[in-house]
């Protein structure tokens, strides 16, 4: 078994996020999530680029205190490369290169998203990986994908989203409900104490294994606008029920999608992955599902579902059995082509 120690970091949006891996163990995983954008009502790309610069350094000194290791024991550097903000990637780009050369330990790029499903093989005692080849919903705050995960790097995009991320929808409908940014958690607590049947919502029709959700968030606006004419305390006399429909609906519309994709390809072991994978509705459905389709279902830990440099160093691991090394040339890359990376993409 591989027993090599590798740093991760993590910097692509808004969360600032160093792990130690220790073959496919975690010993630590620390991240420092970002308040400065709560009163923007979303991610400001400055200032988290700024906020990144602050907090790498004790972010990645406590994930090696917290491993109990040194830094003579790291043998390689794994970061993101991409996709995410041009100005967060590039302070985690750099630092870890700087480290590299420093250390004198290779380095190793990851793509974020292929970290996101690949979060799945980091060794926890309660859950076990899942088998190739399956299918992994990957749900976050830019992304919405269906992918069909045939081994570890060969992957392909069976159905993604036209417009809006899942993530997202749950942020700007919350947003219209007067809910801090980021929603999604929000949404996700509230929609605990409401009627999920109270309202519905347009669900869009889109062929094959794609997503749109720009008709809902449409459609909650007009309807919002509407009622608060008549009451102007609707939202808050509502405010449960309404994020329960909401949650709802892009919870079906989800899952719709990937219930057909599971019994198109008659593949029946089913992940989850990404932010939106936290969501309690969504994990639900999931359980349900293993029940009445009898798939058998791969749910992340909390800590491995929003942004996090566990999933990262993972990925990393990965790659340095199989002597993927990048160089020191190598650049941030805000649009990490995905298909470019999924491998097999035209079969
Ligand atoms: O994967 P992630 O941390 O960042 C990206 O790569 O985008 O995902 C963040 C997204 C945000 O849109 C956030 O609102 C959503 O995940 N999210 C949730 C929940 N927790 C996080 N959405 C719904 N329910 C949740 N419990
Ligand atoms: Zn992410």
């Amino acid at each position: 078994m591989n027993e090599s120690i590798i740093l991760g970091i993590e910097s692509s949006c808004d969360d600032t996020s160093a792990a130690v891996i220790l073959g496919n163990k975690i010993l630590s995983n620390i991240a420092a999530s970002q308040d400065v954008h709560r009163d923007y009502g979303g991610v400001v790309p400055e200032l988290a680029s700024r906020a990144h610069q602050q907090n790498i350094i004790p972010v990645v000194e406590k994930a090696v205190t917290q491993a109990n290791i040194q830094q003579k024991d790291i043998s390689a550097i794994g970061f993101t490369r991409g996709p995410g903000l041009l100005g967060s990637l590039l302070v985690g780009t750099s630092f870890a290169k700087s480290l590299s050369m420093s250390l004198n330990v290779p380095l190793i790029e990851v793509n974020h998203l292929q970290a996101h499903i690949l979060a799945h093989f980091i060794d926890d005692a309660n859950t076990m990986p899942p088998k190739f080849p399956f299918l992994c919903l990957t749900v976050s705050g830019g992304h919405t994908m269906i992918v069909l995960v045939k081994d570890y790097f060969d992957m392909q995009i069976i159905g993604k989203t036209t417009d809006d991320a899942a993530g997202e929808a749950f942020d700007k409908i919350g947003k219209i409900f007067g809910l801090d940014y980021p929603a999604g958690p929000l949404v996700d607590r509230l929609a605990k104490k409401g009627d999920e049947n109270s309202f519905k919502f347009n669900k869009p029709r889109l062929g094959n294994y794609d997503y749109s959700f720009s008709g809902i968030k449409t459609s909650v606006l007009y309807f919002i606008q509407k009622e608060v004419q008549k009451n102007p305390n609707f939202i808050k006399e509502n405010l449960n029920n309404l994020c329960a429909s909401v949650q709802k609906s892009i919870v079906d519309i989800l899952m719709d999608k990937l219930e057909k994709a599971s019994a198109d390809l008659n593949i029946k072991e089913v992940a989850i992955a990404g932010g939106v994978s936290a969501n309690s509705g969504l994990r639900e459905a999931m359980k349900k599902n293993a029940e009445k389709l009898g798939w058998h279902i791969y749910i992340p830990k909390f800590e491995y579902t929003t942004d996090n440099a566990a999933m990262i160093a993972m990925v990393a691991q990965l790659k340095l059995e199989r002597n993927e090394f990048a160089d020191l040339s190598v650049g941030a890359s805000a649009r990490y082509d995905m298909e470019e990376v999924f491998k097999n993409k035209e079969e």
